[in-house]
């Protein structure tokens, strides 16, 4: 009998070799895609949002991943909660509008009506026997950090409150508790989420791929880090952001997905921040004095990341639709009280992540090409790419 695809997967999870680039199945074959997305995107804390977007009670978003849709919603008692989005009659949608304001929730197949906090409301003409009480939504876990809100809908959720309560410090300054969104776009690419992912891992593509990026980031070489390093600390410290770094990512984090990254580099002189011209691009973040020049790699978990600007934060997240189908999902914020048009033009506060990503989902898409070709052999990994075995080091302990 030929070997079936999970165990296919098991096989080449231990003969896999550290320093290596994942074997073609892991990108190819759809078993280890439902794989992925039951064992590792379900059971992982994935960034979904901001508090602004459920301000008062009743406001809602939709968040989908793979065959997933999770209602997050504020409650009348104020929570933030999350419901999977899927009647417990019958199994239908409940929610089909992507966000809004909602009472209560009604399926739109039969009419059962859920309270915003997931307890079934009402089972229409189901008779006297019927216990609503056990007919609730499946909960969602929620997280929220400094206004950003997490969900995982397993049971266990990767512990990441020790982490995160190391990296509050840190970010305090810029106030990510009161952003706004300025800016959603989704750049849709066909290959596997985890090419996706890997990409952002590494800056060893950016020299040749991100000409824009590269011109005003000194990430694409080590040695750049290192020689604006101390101008951009003196900087920091003159702006109010703490300089220090947090690594509790692979070996260093207390479990699997509880992994926290924080360190900020510098932009080259007379960059200010992530702006075409390096002039600044929104009213600066929080409580900082100064526009310091810098950019902060932020990792939550293993899913989400973001940059942080002295004046706008851009929000990561590679969302499989299927197989070979990923949204790379961007979000910009700026702070709660700027203006668009007044405090910030939006073409320029986009400009760089977009026209990056668009560099993005070209070599993903091409090396996804490449992926699926029979001949296919993974290679190895250079040092600057340090990031991805650690992934995989994760990967591999959630599948
Ligand atoms: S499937 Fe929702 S009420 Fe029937
Ligand atoms: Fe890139």
């Amino acid at each position: 009998m030929p070997k079936d695809d999970l165990q296919v997967m098991r096989d080449l999870m231990e003969a896999q070799r550290e320093g290596f680039a994942l074997p073609r199945h892991f990108y190819t074959s759809q078993v280890v895609y439902d794989n992925d997305i039951s064992m590792f995107w379900s059971r992982n804390w994935i960034w979904v949002g901001h508090v602004s977007q459920v301000a008062e009670p009743g406001d809602y978003f939709l968040f989908d991943y793979g065959t997933e849709s999770v209602i997050v919603v504020r409650d009348r008692d104020g929570e933030v909660r999350a419901h999977l989005n899927v009647c417990r009659h019958r199994g239908s949608r409940v929610c089909t509008e992507r966000k809004g304001k909602a009472r209560s929730f009604i399926c739109p197949y039969h009419a059962w009506t859920f309270d915003l906090n997931g307890k079934l409301r009402n089972g229409r003409s189901m008779g006297p026997d019927f216990d609503p009480g056990q007919y609730g939504l499946f909960p969602v876990q929620v997280k929220i950090f400094q206004g950003l809100i997490f969900v995982c809908a397993a049971e266990t959720a990767p512990p990441l409150d020790a982490a995160l309560e190391q990296l509050a410090p840190l970010s305090k300054p810029f106030d990510f508790e009161n952003l706004k969104i300025a800016h959603e776009a989704s750049y849709p690419v066909p290959a596997n989420w985890k090419l996706a992912l890997e990409n952002y891992l590494e800056c060893y593509h950016c020299a040749p791929s991100h000409q824009d990026y590269s011109r005003s980031h000194s990430l694409k070489d080590p040695a750049q880090v290192l020689e604006f390093s101390g101008a951009l600390h003196d900087r920091m410290k003159d702006a109010g952001v703490p300089l220090d770094e947090l690594d509790l990512t692979g070996q260093n984090a207390v479990a699997s997905g509880a992994d926290v990254y924080w360190r900020r580099y510098p932009l080259f002189p007379s960059y200010m921040t992530g702006s075409k011209d390096g002039a600044p691009l929104a009213p600066r973040l929080g409580e900082l004095k100064t526009h310091d020049g810098g950019a902060t790699d932020l990792g939550i978990g293993t899913l989400n990341y973001f940059l942080v600007y002295a004046d706008h934060v851009v929000g990561y997240r590679f969302v499989p639709r299927a197989l070979q189908e990923t949204d790379i999902q961007i979000v910009w914020y700026v702070r709660g009280d700027a203006e668009e048009g007044r405090d910030y033009d939006k073409e320029a506060l986009t400009w760089l992540w977009h026209v990056t990503s668009l560099d993005d989902e070209r070599i993903i898409r091409h090396n996804q090409e490449g992926v699926n070709s029979h001949r296919f052999e993974p290679g190895p990994l250079s040092e600057m790419e340090w990031s991805i075995p650690g992934f995989y080091r994760n990967y591999f302990s959630m599948i």
